[in-house]
């Protein structure tokens, strides 16, 4: 699907978010291996979400929407999960093949987690590590999926892991495996990352120095219980940038996880010079949420690298399209993770940029952006099969000269099926 976007004069309204998908994921593994009945309100029809419900109902768990459209799983327990009679597909969702390959190495049976081409491209052997030294069994191709999962010989052995990269899909997948390990595994996270499982597991945690240690223990049951998803806030970052980059805008978000791993983009917004509040902040079960209102404002250059970037590591392709539109240069270093999302977004994000008039430099980890206000270009554009891409673009289609086109632009179904709609609704054509 193309999608076509004519300028906009104005962002205004109350924009509906779609659920979580980071907490939407953890949620429904988390109610499969419950000892009971869960209910989880505000379950998103989001592709990623989808995968995670899919693969699970492969391993035997039932579940159900009832009358007042809340998710309802049949937790099994942890060791309740039955063998899947086929490859279990995860579509394009790298979390859900990530967590769920840390529940299936302890599994006393075999499984394959499989998924899209984008999927099958990304790399696998970052989990696939730590697994094999708690004694997990685990077969990649190439470093990569399909990923095959044999009962390990003697049951998992609990590890102190060090990670590698900042990386949640990592911790989160040697955090479950040890839930099927003998003795307490520790991982160690020198530069943290979202915490989503460790707070909804309820884990312990220390900090000394700025290294953190998470702590799980082999057979920690987890209770039944009922979760609200909080609005994603990696959804909202798109319409934040819209507003603050096109004149005259004034949005609000209800109800918007702010957990403060992932919402790094304020402040660097802020430090732009963008007109942010957040207000009636409050928790949603173990989730700090929110609203959040935002105007538009002049923006100028910023420089950004370091702890800050995996709090911030998916918004990075709107925050460039913000750079594009600001006065002066902006400079983002340490983010060579985006090499290996849904696709290189640094490349994408550079060529299309590029293509619309902006002065974009790619760098091996990161980009220079020199901000020429909002001179962009209307022109055709690629989503390169990847939602967050396609999401920048039509922001940057908002503060364009003439009309964008986005080839691709149904992957924003991935995380934010009412993507286009959302944005046609509060925005009024120049
Ligand atoms: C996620 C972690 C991040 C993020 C992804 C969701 C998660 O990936 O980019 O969209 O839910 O744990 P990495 O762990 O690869 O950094």
């Amino acid at each position: 699907m193309t999608q076509i976007l004519s300028p906009a004069s104005s962002l205004r309204g109350t924009v509906s978010l779609p659920a979580d998908k980071s907490i939407s994921h953890r949620s429904a593994m988390l109610s499969a291996l419950a000892d009971g009945t869960c209910r989880i309100h505000n379950y998103p029809q989001s592709a990623d979400p989808q995968s995670t419900l899919e693969v699970l109902r492969g391993l035997g768990v039932s579940m159900r929407r009832d009358d007042d459209d809340v998710l309802v799983i049949e937790g099994v327990g942890i060791d309740g999960l039955r063998p899947p009679d086929a490859p279990l597909d995860c579509g394009n969702s790298g979390t859900t093949m990530r967590l769920m390959s840390g529940i299936l190495a302890g599994q006393p049976f075999g499984s394959v987690l499989t998924g899209d081409d984008s999927l099958q491209q990304r790399p696998m052997k970052r989990i696939a590590d730590p697994l094999k030294a708690m004694g997990g069994r685990v077969i990649l191709v190439d470093d990569h999926a399909p990923i095959r999962l044999r009962p390990s010989r003697d049951g998992l052995s609990a590890i102190k892991y060090r990670l590698p990269m900042a990386s949640a899909q990592v911790k989160s997948c040697v955090l479950l495996a040890g839930l099927y390990a003998d003795g307490r595994t520790t991982v160690v996270e020198p530069t943290r990352c979202r915490d989503h499982t460790e707070r909804m597991l309820g884990l312990e945690t220390h900090e000394v120095g700025g290294v953190r240690e998470i702590y799980v223990d082999g057979g920690h049951r987890i209770d039944p219980r009922t979760w609200t998803v909080p609005g994603d806030f990696s959804g909202a970052a798109f319409f934040m940038v819209a507003a603050s980059i096109t004149p005259d805008s004034d949005i609000l978000f209800k109800n918007v996880g702010l957990n403060p791993s992932r919402t790094a983009l304020i402040d660097v917004l802020i430090d732009m010079g963008a007109d942010i509040r957040v207000e009636k902040e409050r928790a949603e079960g173990s989730e700090p949420i929110g609203d959040v209102r935002v105007s538009s404002a002049p923006l100028e250059g910023v420089s950004v690298g370091g702890r800050v970037i995996p709090n911030l590591i998916d918004e990075i392709p709107v925050l460039a399209v913000a750079a594009a539109c600001a006065e002066g240069q902006t400079v983002i270093r340490d983010a060579e993770e985006l090499r290996v999302k849904e696709t290189d977004r640094l490349h994408a994000i550079t060529e299309n940029l590029r293509a619309m008039g902006a002065q974009i430099e790619e760098r091996p980890d990161g980009l220079v952006i020199d901000g020429n206000g909002p001179n962009l270009l209307g022109t055709t554009v690629d989503s390169f099969d990847d939602h967050r891409i396609a999401m920048a673009m039509g922001v940057a289609a908002c503060v364009a000269h003439g009309e964008t086109q986005i080839r691709g632009a149904e992957c924003a179904r991935v995380s934010f099926p009412s993507f286009w709609g959302e944005l046609d609704r509060v925005t009024t054509p120049r």
